[in-house]
């Protein structure tokens, strides 16, 4: 594949990640499904590093979503243990790589003790500004459109905002990620090519890149290989291909 001087070496901005396959490695492995959540977790570790040493602005996770909530109460317990003690063990490290956690989704619906660690780790690096780690956790899009609506009609209702008025910023402006770019590139592990209810509005011009490795076994350089793939697409935003080569 033959790449544009435009976007090569780009590195995008703005990478989301669609965590998946750490049940099926467990199970390869003849293993129960939450030694693959556990060993998924040193995945998440690597990605972290290698989004930050290429420059990556914001990486966002998707690591628990609304649906997730109907697996077995067992592993759903697990999962919310494991988040609660690895953003304890990993603070230092956020600190110490200058990284910024932000959290998006129905974050009142996780277990006391995830929320409680949750916002002191937010609130510890709130001022670190090499890269946002933005981590979805009881995220659903939908949900969060349907949130956006309700906020925005509330507006429209109290005659703070005329209908007339409303277009894709107002729309951006209501979401979780209100203040973060667009998605540019959004990776997904383990092999299934959908979306799963996953930032439907902010991948609107995304460069999409499926992976089978399982997310156990992702790791620096299926991210490193992953960004020479997105240095390779020509984001066109509907124009020509000439018109992107001579910046028109
Ligand atoms: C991703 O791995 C982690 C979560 C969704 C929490 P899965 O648990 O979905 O693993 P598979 O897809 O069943 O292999
Ligand atoms: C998507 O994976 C959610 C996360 C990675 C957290 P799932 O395994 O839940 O997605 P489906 O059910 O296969 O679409
Ligand atoms: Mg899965």
């Amino acid at each position: 594949m033959k790449s544009t001087p435009l976007t090569k070496n780009t590195i995008p901005n703005h990478v989301a990640v669609i965590m998946d396959g750490n049940g099926r490695w467990a199970k390869k492995k003849g293993k129960y499904r939450v030694f693959g959540h556990k060993n998924g977790v040193q995945s998440v570790r690597e990605t972290i590093e290698a989004a930050a040493e290429i420059g990556v602005k914001v990486l966002t996770l998707f690591a628990f979503s609304t649906e997730n909530w109907s697996r077995p109460k067992k592993e759903v317990d697990t999962l919310m243990s494991l988040l609660a003690t690895s953003l304890k063990k990993e603070l230092k490290s956020l600190q110490d790589n200058d990284i910024q956690l932000r959290a998006i989704g129905d974050l009142k619906n996780l277990p006391t003790k995830a929320q409680k660690e949750l916002n002191e780790v937010i609130l510890k690096t709130s001022t670190n500004t090499r890269m946002i780690l933005n981590l979805a956790l009881s995220y659903g899009s939908r949900v969060e459109i349907v949130n956006a609506v309700k906020s925005i009609s509330k507006k429209v209702v109290n005659n703070e905002l005329k209908i007339e008025n409303i277009d894709e910023k107002t729309i951006n402006n209501h979401l979780y990620t209100f203040s973060l770019p667009d998605v540019d590139f959004l990776i997904r592990t383990s092999g299934e090519k959908r979306i799963s209810n996953f930032l439907l509005w902010q991948i609107a011009y995304a460069e999409l890149y499926f992976t089978s490795t399982l997310w156990p076994d992702f790791k620096k350089e299926d991210f490193f290989n992953a960004i020479k793939v997105y240095q390779q697409r020509e984001r066109r935003y509907g124009k020509t291909s000439e018109q992107i080569q001579t910046n028109e």
